[in-house]
């Protein structure tokens, strides 16, 4: 058995900026506000009908590629995490593939669906097949374009004003150093609020759950139907919908949960943590978060301030941002920690 390391890392932000001043331009909303709750001043919104999260992966999976000091051609599998995919099928996985020129290769590529967790369990799955020996150079990527699918009316600001666009990528490698590397992942989901932080059109419930009426399905028993109604479309039913409060209130109790079981089962404790990559969902969360672990500002690296909630992205950019700045040093004990819709949560121990 080996440990995988992280041996490149690389991320990529698109280049419009927007602050919270224009968004208060199409909604009822403020800079106060949004700062006040969130910690976020502006986000990065990608470019329409040019840049996709299967692009803006790429930029960064080239980054991580040439990080690790690689030929493309060496990667041989790929794991991409988004949940705003280009396209409902296939997968990211393939797509950026091609994007990279490396269809030649014929690796493996999956996509995984885990939303704000996403790059946790990516990083575990990958972890897992570099651990056994069955793969070498393990792409993990986690990128959004949140922009094309918000609400941008007044009723969709809860959601809207947190998210961003961007993309991460990491490139998994084994070492044989078995005191380095990703020490251990836990991962957890409880799927008992679901539709509390979702979004649930076009899909192929139709109605299950949630009742035929509200999406305008016709109740028959003839075989096919359709994944979106005109329903959906005039009752905006196709943005996502959170339950903010009851978001904030279970993260706060999982994320140091999950985060005290890395610790317990590496024999650590929140005093060795050098730096701490809590997923950027918010920013009183992750405050939250350091306090209940006792830890200085200097053992935490946030970002949303700049970026906004990246979801799949947002561990992998501020983890290459952290180590950018200096701010990883080689044998430090790196936390990764994450929640979101599912629920589903997770946490990662590395030791750089
Ligand atoms: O990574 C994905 C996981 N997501 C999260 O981790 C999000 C966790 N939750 C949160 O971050 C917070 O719940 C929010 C920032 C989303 C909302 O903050 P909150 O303090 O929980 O606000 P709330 O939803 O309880 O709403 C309070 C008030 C409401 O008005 P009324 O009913 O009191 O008149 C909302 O309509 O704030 C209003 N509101 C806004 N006002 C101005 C909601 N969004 C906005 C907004 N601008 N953008």
């Amino acid at each position: 058995m080996y440990n995988s390391k992280i041996a490149g890392m690389g991320y990529y932000v698109p280049e419009k900026v927007v602050t919270n001043d224009d968004l208060a331009q199409y909604m009822d909303t403020s800079d106060d506000w949004i700062q006040e709750r969130t910690g976020i001043k502006e986000r990065r919104y990608a470019e329409k009908h040019k840049e996709t999260a299967t692009t803006m992966g790429a930029e960064a999976a080239k980054k991580a590629i040439a990080d690790a000091g690689i030929n493309k051609e060496d990667v041989d599998f790929i794991i991409f995490a988004t949940l705003s995919p280009d396209y409902f099928f296939p997968g990211c996985g393939v797509l950026v593939q091609r994007e990279l020129g490396i269809t030649d290769t014929e690796v493996g590529a999956i996509d995984i669906r885990n939303q704000c967790s996403g790059f946790i369990y990516s990083l575990s799955v990958a972890d897992q097949f570099v651990k056994t020996g069955m793969y070498k150079n393990v792409l993990v990527i986690g990128a959004e374009m949140h922009s094309m699918g918000l609400d941008f009316n007044t009723r969709g600001r809860n959601v809207t004003v947190i998210f961003g666009d961007g993309a991460g990528a990491v490139l998994l490698q084994p070492t044989e150093d078995n005191s380095k590397g990703v020490l251990t992942t836990h991962l957890h989901s409880n799927g008992t609020n679901a539709e509390e932080l979702a979004m649930i059109t076009p899909g192929s419930h139709g109605g299950y759950h949630l009742g035929l009426e509200q999406f305008g399905f016709p109740e028959d028993d003839k075989p096919g139907g359709i994944y979106i109604t005109q329903k959906m479309l005039d009752d905006h039913l196709i943005y996502p919908n959170m339950n903010g409060p009851l978001v904030f209130k279970t993260a706060v109790t999982k994320f140091p949960e999950v985060i005290k079981e890395a610790l317990d089962k590496t024999n650590h404790t929140a005093a060795d943590i050098d730096m701490l990559i809590p997923h950027q969902a918010n920013l009183r969360i992750s405050q939250f978060v350091q306090r209940m672990l006792g830890l200085n500002d200097d053992q935490v690296h946030n970002n949303i301030q700049k970026y906004g909630n990246t979801t799949a992205a947002s561990i992998p950019i501020a983890l290459c941002e952290a180590r950018d700045e200096g701010k990883i040093k080689e044998g430090d004990l790196v936390c990764l920690a994450a929640f979101g819709s599912g629920f589903t949560w997770g946490s990662a121990l590395i030791r750089w």
